[in-house]
């Protein structure tokens, strides 16, 4: 079971992931958390480059090939080996957000990213994506608040190469994940960010049960129960 996390900049993905294991290795699941861009040694030295900004002077192109690199190294390293080992698989960002910031913002041809989407998955695409929705403003205001009490992304307190950019740039991503949760559904589902976070996490886990038991339904033969 491979569940992708994704949405804007302080939607609170990274606090989800870590409640949504928590709940269903106290359920008995084996689960793996990561990351992207990172997740894995070849990963993690590109999201250096992606994150300080160092490849932005190449363009968006350039950028798209060096997220899809990063994450064919981490698909192939980490993802697949541990599905295929049983685990569920969580990780904050995959290829919904190549399509929103270098495909909608970054105005990168979508045939462009298919191409580099079907060579850097390899067949591995999410069982379940929940995009975690919140008003740009209040992601801002999150994303800065955690800048100030500690280190970014990039290992220093300043914002990163992405989240610099404009109230307004971030409002379009907004609606970029909402338009594409509803294009790529059942995939992809929303859930509000803008309540408490264990009420992200009871809806969170809400769907990430359905999806479960609909699937070992299916492998026992039985319809889902609910
Ligand atoms: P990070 O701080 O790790 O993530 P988050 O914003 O989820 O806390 O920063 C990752 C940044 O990289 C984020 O601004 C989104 C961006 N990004 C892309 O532009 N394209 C991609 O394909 C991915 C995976 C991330």
């Amino acid at each position: 079971m491979f569940i992708t996390l994704e949405g804007g900049e302080g939607a609170g993905k990274s606090t989800q992931m870590r409640l949504l294991a928590e709940s269903l290795m106290a359920e008995g699941y084996r689960v793996v958390t990561t990351r992207e861009p990172g997740g894995s040694a070849g990963a993690e030295a590109v999201r250096h480059v992606l994150l300080s900004g160092a490849a932005e002077d190449f363009g968006v192109r350039m950028e798209a090939i060096l997220f899809a690199a990063a994450r064919g190294d981490h698909v192939e390293q980490l993802i697949r080996p541990s599905v295929e080992a049983g685990s569920v698989v969580l990780c904050d960002r995959f290829i919904d957000s190549t399509r929103v910031y270098q495909g909608v913002t970054g105005n990168l041809d979508p045939a462009f990213i298919d191409v580099l989407e079907r060579i850097a998955v390899n067949g591995m695409i999410p069982d379940l994506t929940i995009v975690i929705d919140v008003p740009a403003n209040i992601g801002l205001e999150r994303a800065a608040t955690r800048a100030a009490g500690g280190v970014n992304s990039c290992g220093t307190s300043s914002p990163d190469r992405f989240e610099k950019e404009t109230v307004n740039i971030h409002e379009k991503r907004r609606e970029a994940f909402l338009e594409l949760a509803d294009r790529m559904a059942p995939r992809c589902r929303v859930v509000s960010g803008a309540q408490t976070n264990d009420m992200v996490a009871r809806d969170v886990l809400d769907l990430v049960r359905s999806v479960l038991e609909a699937r070992s339904s299916s492998m026992t033969g039985q319809a889902p129960t609910s």
